[in-house]
């Protein structure tokens, strides 16, 4: 038998930017006959060809539906279905596989904790959001205040762009039903300090639910070391696809949830006048599951972990430091939570006496791909008394030069607008 390998004794390769480019086909194309600058990698992220091959390949010679076959094809996928599952464990090291629960995306997680976890909420019960959260960590809980009277409480933000810890604090009753906040704002990229969150929240018996979105692709997520109860992130924003998501949810609250939705594969048995449910995960995933992309989360979450991660956040902190220089340099230029005590490789800005969907339309001609809007965080946005910022978020395979590019492109829309 082969002695098992000492990771410990592996020194991982050191990170090599040009090479991980070549895992991204789409880097090498142009728009408008310019060098694509990809630098919407908050909103999705590009593909590596590994996941479009684990994708493809499945198509091409491995598909069939999973769980309930009993042929060749069906047993092999459901295999490779279950060991993205494994993979998706893994990654964010829960301990037990079935605490995964594949979602359509971190909307789909969060809305279905707010259903069956809040599915005995009664009036007056409180939620505990903070005013940095993106819509999907809001709406949920919003048809929990509107259908059956629960009680939203905002954590505040400091000027800062932190969430403000005494807020926080006082934002706790005995009626604290859960507490629902973003581990990394998409809009400002503040990483919140989410252990002490959740251990002042257990300490006043409340669950924490954090939205992983953006950190799950910068940060490396520990649910066990976190001790958070649930935790939900999207398959498109960690270099995987669209229509695939984790929740994952400590087994003890899973298993005394009731299902979300109703269908096949979440049942133990269905006759006239009764169902039984299946067990976790089963009885959250009704109806025929994203197998596909499911698949390819598990090819997108390999490829992370086979990467040197902490080499990877320290080139994505050095182009945060590095474009946050450049662009607080240039004249009449507005950068929101520059530096907040943590912070994720994403910079909201504005120009001032340009909209930000002109800056983001001018540059894009230039080949270089931002985005502009509320974000899906109005609240925050009235918080910060804009209607909208202009957002430049950088991704492991992105380079100083592409920072260039983009304070290049600025500068003339800046002198255009002007
Ligand atoms: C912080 C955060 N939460 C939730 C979401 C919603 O993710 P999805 O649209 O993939 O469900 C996003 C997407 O931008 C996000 O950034």
């Amino acid at each position: 038998m082969n002695k098992p390998v000492d990771m410990t004794s592996v020194t991982p390769a050191p990170f090599n930017v040009q090479a991980v480019r070549e895992d991204f086909p789409i880097l090498t194309r142009k728009v408008y006959d310019k060098p694509l600058v990809y630098l919407d990698n908050a909103a999705s992220a590009q593909k590596p060809s590994i996941v479009i091959d684990a994708m493809t390949d499945l198509m091409e010679s491995g598909y069939a539906n999973v769980h309930r076959g009993l042929h060749y094809l069906s047993n092999s996928a459901t295999t490779r279905f279950e060991d993205a599952r494994k993979t998706a464990a893994r990654f964010i090291n829960a301990s037990e596989t079935h605490e995964v629960i594949f979602t359509s995306g971190a909307t789909d997680a969060i809305n279905l904790v707010a259903d069956s976890f809040g599915a005995d909420i009664k009036p007056g019960d409180e939620i505990i959001l903070s005013v940095m959260e993106h819509h999907s960590n809001i709406v949920p809980w919003h048809f929990l205040r509107e259908r059956f009277g629960a009680v939203l409480k905002w954590v505040k933000m400091t000027d800062t762009g932190d969430l403000d810890m005494e807020s926080y604090r006082q934002a706790f009753s005995p009626r604290t039903k859960i507490v629902a906040l973003t581990h990394m704002s998409n809009a400002l990229g503040t990483i919140n300090p989410a252990k002490e969150l959740i251990d002042i929240a257990h300490a006043q018996g409340a669950p924490v639910l954090l939205d992983g979105c953006q950190a799950a692709v910068h940060l490396p997520i520990d649910v066990q070391d976190l001790d958070v109860d649930f935790y939900a992130f999207s398959g498109h924003k960690v270099y995987g696809p669209t229509g695939i998501g984790v929740l994952y949810g400590k087994s003890n609250l899973l298993n005394a949830m009731r299902p979300y939705r109703g269908g096949g594969e979440m049942i133990e048995q269905v006759s006239l006048d009764k169902v039984t449910y299946g067990s976790l995960p089963q009885k959250f995933e009704a109806g025929t599951p994203p197998i596909i992309e499911a698949i390819g989360l598990g090819a997108a979450l390999e490829y992370m972990m086979g990467l040197d991660r902490a080499a990877v956040a320290a080139h994505e902190a050095d182009l945060l430091a590095y474009a946050t220089e450049r662009l607080e340099g240039l004249n009449s230029v507005r950068v929101f939570a520059a530096a907040p005590h943590q912070k994720g490789s994403i910079l909201s800005f504005v120009v001032e006496g340009a909209h930000p969907h002109d800056i983001s339309t001018i540059i894009d001609r230039a080949g270089i791909a931002i985005r502009a809007g509320h974000h899906c965080a109005q609240p925050l946005m009235d918080r910060l008394n804009m209607t909208a910022t202009a957002r430049a978020s950088f991704a492991l395979y992105n380079t100083r030069k592409e920072v260039d590019l983009f304070i290049e492109a600025l500068e003339k829309a800046r002198v255009l607008l002007g």
